[in-house]
């Protein structure tokens, strides 16, 4: 298959008109405007993903890869024609290194799944970061128990930065694999994972990047990169849930053995033998979320009419502003302070469990999460139970900061 070209923007940034575009966004909470600031758990879905899914089912709905009659042949045209937009957008050299999956943690399920018949050893290490969400932890831990492997984990330090040098110590000629997440979903750290997959491969070994909170907020380019895995969830980027990518450079999903079997994995099947599809599809057992994955290339296309530099301007700004009013409150300690960072601003207050704030600030309409963020080893080494979190997507406003800055104040004279 060809590679595809990288689109171009086709719109100016401009926040008013895009919150037009989220339905949800007009909603009010407690009588109040809805200020929608858990967007790393998940993203609200503009007008076009909505229409893409509709239409989707009101006339083209039909099993793909099966019939023969037209609106299988359309439901699987419409389905396959989003794997060469996610090979655009995450700039892959080709439309059959793109697996859909149910998401990120699928996505890694599959690969450490895959890696747990025959590629792992009795005493392979498998190398994570201390700031990885369960999700890329616990599925290395199966494929650890499952063959003898071992886990080794980078330190981060009390900014929430990796110990570069002590991930280059760890990584040695027993060093199996590495799964780093690209940014962190509890402190908004964007790791400098170039250098590091450069750092494995020189030692030969292959690296998976959990990218779930990345793709929504910077370009990713999995050749630039050089990763050999890469995983994102579509519900991250203004789709659906339920559908995501595993992106393996071909050489990979060629070696590695199906991790699931079923319908569409297979080439031939009989009772003594049989043979597996060619990749993506071996790695797609049974009848795929069709709706989800058309929906997710809806998304794609949205977040394509923008410039990434534009959203990325807005998202710092918005990130800036609200670290700059939320420690002016003081009594804050923020978690995450490190240099290169992106649209997550975790934070405790003194004397005060995030649950309580959280549940108070709802009442003022703001959304925000609270709680260890699916990265229970990270709240451990800083020994809280965990954080209000509250992330940023391109829909989010200065005003909307000024909102949540006012809750927290008036939660914490509630508490108090
Ligand atoms: C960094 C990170 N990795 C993995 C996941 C899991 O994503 P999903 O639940 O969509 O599979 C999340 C979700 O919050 C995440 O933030």
């Amino acid at each position: 298959m060809q590679p595809v070209a990288p689109r171009l923007a086709t719109r100016t940034f401009d926040v008013e008109q895009v919150r037009s575009e989220f339905p949800v966004l007009s909603r009010r909470i407690h009588d109040l405007p809805l200020v929608y600031l858990d967007n790393a758990a998940t993203t609200q879905k503009p007008l076009t993903v909505l229409e893409r899914i509709d239409a989707y089912y009101r006339s083209e709905n039909a099993n793909v890869h099966r019939g023969v009659h037209t609106l299988s042949q359309e439901a699987t045209e419409a389905y396959e024609s989003v794997r060469p937009t996610m090979q655009a957008f995450l700039g892959a050299g080709s439309a059959q290194e793109i697996v859909f999956t149910k998401g990120t943690t699928d996505a890694i399920n599959v690969v450490a799944g895959s890696m747990s018949r025959g590629y792992f050893r009795k005493g392979d290490e498998i190398l994570l970061t201390g700031m990885e969400h369960h999700s890329n932890i616990v599925p290395w831990q199966l494929a650890a128990e499952a063959t003898g492997a071992v886990v080794k984990v980078v330190p981060v330090d009390d900014r929430g930065q990796l110990d570069v040098e002590a991930y280059q110590a760890l990584l040695g000629p027993k060093t199996r694999m590495v799964a780093i997440v690209h940014v962190s979903n509890t402190l908004g750290t964007i790791n400098p994972i170039r250098q590091m997959i450069a750092d494995a491969h020189s030692m030969g070994i292959p690296v998976l990047v959990d990218g779930a909170q990345a793709v929504a907020h910077g370009p990713v380019n999995v050749q630039d990169l050089d990763c050999d895995f890469y995983c994102m969830s579509a519900h991250k980027v203004f789709g659906p849930t339920g559908t995501g990518v595993l992106y393996g450079k071909a050489e990979w999903l060629n070696q590695l053995p199906p991790y699931q079997g079923g319908g569409d994995m297979i080439s031939a099947v009989s009772f003594e033998r049989t043979t597996y599809n060619e990749i993506p599809h071996k790695f797609e057992a049974g009848t795929p979320n069709i709706a989800g994955v058309i929906g997710m290339g809806a998304a794609i296309d949205y977040l394509s009419e923008f410039d990434i530099a534009d959203v990325q301007r807005h998202e710092h700004q918005l990130v800036a502003h609200a670290t700059g009013e939320l420690e002016a409150l003081g009594g804050i300690r923020l978690i995450g302070t490190a240099d290169q960072k992106t649209a997550v601003v975790s934070f405790l207050l003194d004397g005060l469990h995030p649950y309580d704030v959280a549940s108070v600030i709802d009442r003022f309409g703001v959304a925000v999460r609270s709680g260890h963020h699916c990265t229970q080893p990270l709240m451990d080494q800083y020994r809280i139970p965990g954080t209000l979190r509250a992330s940023f997507a391109l829909y989010n406003t200065l005003d909307e900061v000024d909102r949540l800055v006012d809750a927290v104040r008036r939660a914490r004279k509630f508490l108090s």
